[in-house]
């Protein structure tokens, strides 16, 4: 594919059937990848409440606990007979050393993966994994028995914790995360050094000359003898395996958008920056909101984005938008349902697996963030909510909304309107897979209208129901849009990169 019939792409499912069926042998540049570890802890994610303040209520996004069963087995099977090289006899070797355990799971998934990724990265392409130390030492013989060992670059050191630590349990306080870069050759291979400004104690050690500028007497390195530097020749100080300057995202930080695994921008623009060139291909197979496609987006590289859940694709949607607005390059939304039978597959799976993912991706139709976190099977209510301005007091109001995917009936729409009144919502959505009956619609009118004090000659209908059908067809909710949207935390708007390069990662 060309450059110019390029276009960007947003994958919504599992990354292994997506890298196996629609990315091509060699035709990715950078792969950075941070896989949900096995940390046996739940993500949540938080959302802006509607005084602005970040809420209380959380909601799983996915678990990262993985578990020895069925699937485990079929993919290890797969592994041991299809995968090539050394990687078959590695797993044997690893799963006589710790057994059918939580780890041997992990790892036999990250196994599938590493292997496609190898594939689809070009012989010029480098790839970045991200994770901690409870598994690195695994994950490295992994990528040595599909990359080969003197495909190993670096072992990067993220300081991913600047602040003070308590005293944990007869061991040293984590304070960094791994970053394990391997080439897949080292033919050509992309490699861009990269500096940061010098230290003032480096500067200290140069003198000022008869013009004042800054030098020193140095031993030769190649030849013996003395050299003379000046500073301003040099580039600055090569970043090196231990990263220390990139800060972990503060709770307060703008880009901070409540995804709990949200990596900085920064380390993204230095890998990205390192090991790619503009126009470049990098892609991301667990890009949860998308911290790597927004730095590509914005150091003019195409992007590839996987993702999971509904409600990571949800976000990335609107960071994109948050942060290039009308400068955003055109790119394709995969995996979503897109007429109303696949609709109907997806409100078919979560009923089977429990999880909210038609909920998710129903709401984000309608822009609408989920509520609170969910019991399995609980049905409290309210699944969504929108937050809008219609005046200066600074107070968000609200729009509920609920989302079916069974039979539906009146008695549905009377709760609704029960709901409103209790969550003191102006507007009430009431989205539905299959159709409403003439009760449902008549009980909807009898609601009436919410005309916004300032607004008198504006009316919107206070419950409306809307189809799937209708949604995918681009109907849109009915509500004040006067102010910028209040729903998401707004990632901050990005510039792109005007051409060249920074030096400075
Ligand atoms: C640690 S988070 C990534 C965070 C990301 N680096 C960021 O800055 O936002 C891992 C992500 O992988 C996703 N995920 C887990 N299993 C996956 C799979 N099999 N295919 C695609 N995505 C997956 C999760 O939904 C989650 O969003």
């Amino acid at each position: 594919m060309t450059t110019s019939e390029w276009g960007n792409q947003l994958y919504f499912g599992d990354n292994l059937p997506i890298l196996r069926e629609r990315i091509a042998d060699e035709s990715v540049d950078l792969i950075y990848l941070d896989p949900p570890f096995n940390s046996n802890a739940d993500y949540n994610i938080l959302f802006r409440e509607t005084g602005g303040q970040q809420s209380a209520a959380q909601i799983t996004a996915f678990e990262d606990t993985w578990h020895w069963d069925v699937g485990s087995e079929l993919a290890y099977r797969d592994v041991v007979s299809n995968a090539p090289g050394k990687l078959p006899e590695l797993l044997q070797a690893m799963r006589s050393f710790l057994g059918q355990n939580d780890m041997m799971a992990y790892l036999t998934m990250m196994s599938q993966r590493i292997v496609e990724l190898y594939r689809v990265l070009k012989n010029t392409g480098s790839i970045y994994l991200h994770c901690d130390p409870t598994a690195s030492h695994y994950l490295k013989l992994l990528m040595d028995s599909v990359f080969g060992a003197a495909s190993f670059r670096t072992e990067i050191i993220w300081q991913r914790s600047l602040g003070f630590k308590r005293k944990s349990a007869k061991k040293f306080p984590q304070k960094n995360d791994i970053i394990l870069f391997y080439a897949k050759s080292l033919d050509n291979l992309v490699f861009k050094t990269q500096y940061r400004p010098h230290k003032p104690e480096y500067i200290k050690r140069f003198k000022k000359d008869s013009d004042g500028r800054l030098y020193r007497d140095d031993v030769n390195p190649t030849g013996g003898g003395r050299r003379v530097i000046y500073l301003d020749e040099t580039e600055g100080e090569i970043i090196d395996s231990l990263w220390t300057d990139i800060p972990p995202l503060n709770p307060v930080a703008r880009e901070r958008l409540g995804y709990p695994t949200q990596k900085p921008e920064a380390l993204l623009d230095r890998i990205i920056n390192v090991s790619s060139n503009e126009g470049d291909v990098v892609l991301d197979p667990f890009c949860g909101c998308g911290t790597s496609i927004v730095a590509a987006e914005r150091l003019n590289r195409r992007w590839i984005g996987i993702d999971i859940t509904h409600l990571a694709v949800t976000l990335m949607r609107h960071r994109l938008q948050d942060a290039f607005k009308g400068e955003l390059k055109p790119y394709a939304v995969i995996g979503q349902p897109q007429d109303l039978e696949s609709a109907r597959a997806l409100a078919l799976e979560s009923e089977h697996d429990g999880r909210y993912q038609f909920e998710w991706w129903a709401l984000g139709l309608v822009d609408a963030r989920p509520a609170q976190e969910r019991k399995k099977g609980a049905d409290s209510g309210v699944d969504g909510y929108i937050n809008f301005f219609d005046d200066n007091s600074g107070k968000a109001k609200r729009v509920v909304a609920q989302v079916k995917s069974g039979r539906v009936n009146r008695g549905q729409i009377a709760t609704l309107r029960g709901d409103m009144e209790r969550e003191r919502a102006e507007i009430g959505l009431f989205i539905t897979l299959n159709p409403p009956t003439g009760p449902m619609e008549s009980e909807a009118a009898a609601a009436g209208f919410y005309t916004p004090e300032h607004y008198p000659d504006s009316g919107y209908p206070r419950v409306q129901i809307l189809t799937i059908e209708e949604l995918l067809n681009g109907k849109r909710a009915e509500y004040p849009r006067l102010a910028p949207e209040a729903t998401f935390r707004q990632a901050p708007r990005r510039r792109r990169a005007a051409g060249a390069q920074s030096r400075f990662a």
